[in-house]
């Protein structure tokens, strides 16, 4: 199958390095960054665009924009990979509806468009008989979205609980560690790269609660939205509420809840015993599922990363590839 690839920063690289060194049958007609794109029908040099992203920014020409990309080129799935808009989605959003509408399949680890459009992108792809995959927009590297809807087909989902963002994981591990403040530990997670500069987004608890968004919905399909989460976040945690904690044998962890049948969703930091499944250590992620006939799994895994993301990425590629052939 062909596949038109559009970012590429950590994501879109990883995915890329990956077809390059694996022989996965997938080639690539189409590609884009926000200055620049490229469409070639008989199939891009991967390392040769790669290399010229590196030494000048751009990995095609100034006059090719991304949606050109989207419209014109020929390919069967569109890899959305461009930073994530989780004001109104765009211009992912529009990128992904455009492909769906010339039946094209989309592979995305954008958290907007999902957490915002999933109701109404999967009907779209649906009327059009095509396939929207979004592995990579929670947890990463960690297949929950292939172990829910085949590992664990026929259970019924009661709730799911999610360690699912990995700079608030680092922040709380190192409080524990070494006891430092809040401050401190955020400060350390900036300088290894775990923390972006403005870190409200993650220490609010807001991805965390993107991403259980995506997962309710994904798993029972009720449409709900950002407002609909409880959250706390972990910037108002004290050290001593974390000595507390470990002193009676637990931890605090930042906690995502989604429970079917009460309809609860919630962020919060929990105490929580240090022999739990939850308790992951430095940025991973975590995620229990509970289930009527499997009972209990939690997955474990890298919540981010070029090459982990481009795993889940490459999964739902191949998902495609063999269950709708060569072409939709
Ligand atoms: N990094 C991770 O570990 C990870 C994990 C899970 C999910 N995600 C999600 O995956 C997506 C990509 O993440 P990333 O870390 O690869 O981001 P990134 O490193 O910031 O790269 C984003 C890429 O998108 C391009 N871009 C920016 N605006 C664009 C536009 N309007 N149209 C087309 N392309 C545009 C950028 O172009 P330039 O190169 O020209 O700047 C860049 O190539 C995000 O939605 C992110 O939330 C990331």
């Amino acid at each position: 199958m062909k596949i038109a690839v559009i970012g590429l920063g950590s994501v879109g690289r990883g995915v890329l390095e990956t077809l390059a060194g694996k022989n996965i049958g997938l080639s690539v007609t189409g590609i884009a960054d926000s200055k620049s794109g490229y469409i070639d029908p008989s199939g891009i040099d991967i390392k040769k665009v790669l290399m010229q992203k590196k030494k000048t920014g751009r990995c095609g020409d100034a006059g090719v924009t991304a949606m050109d990309v989207v419209r014109e080129a020929d390919y069967d799935i569109l890899v959305e990979v461009s930073p994530t808009n989780a004001t109104d989605g765009e211009p992912a959003l529009s990128y992904m509806k455009t492909a769906i509408k010339r039946k094209k399949h989309v592979v995305t680890s954008n958290k907007g468009p999902i957490a915002l459009a999933y109701k109404e992108l999967k009907a779209l792809a649906k009327k059009k008989g095509v396939a929207l995959r979004h592995e990579a927009t929670v947890a990463g590297a960690v297949p929950v979205f292939h172990t829910v809807e085949q590992g664990l087909a026929g259970n019924d989902i009661r709730a799911v609980f999610g360690v699912l963002n990995g700079t608030c994981n680092y922040i709380l591990t190192r409080m524990a560690e070494e006891g430092l403040t809040y401050e401190q530990a955020l400060l350390e997670a900036r300088e290894m790269g775990y923390a972006e500069a403005d870190p409200t987004y993650d220490v609010k608890g807001i991805d965390a609660a993107i991403k259980l968004v995506i997962l309710a919905n994904t798993i029972w399909g009720n449409g709900v939205t950002l407002d609909d989460v409880d959250r706390t976040g972990i910037d108002r945690l004290t050290p001593e509420a974390i000595r507390l904690a470990e002193e009676g044998d637990c931890t605090i962890r930042l906690i995502a809840e989604a429970d079917k049948s009460s309809g609860l969703l919630r962020v919060s930091p929990r105490i929580i015993r240090k022999n739990h499944p939850l308790v992951v250590e430095g940025s991973l992620n975590a995620i229990s599922i509970e289930t009527d006939l499997a009972k209990e799994i939690t997955l474990i895994g890298k919540g981010a990363g070029s090459i982990e993301t481009a795993s889940a990425i490459i999964g739902d590629l191949l998902f495609i590839a063999e269950r709708y052939g060569r072409r939709p």
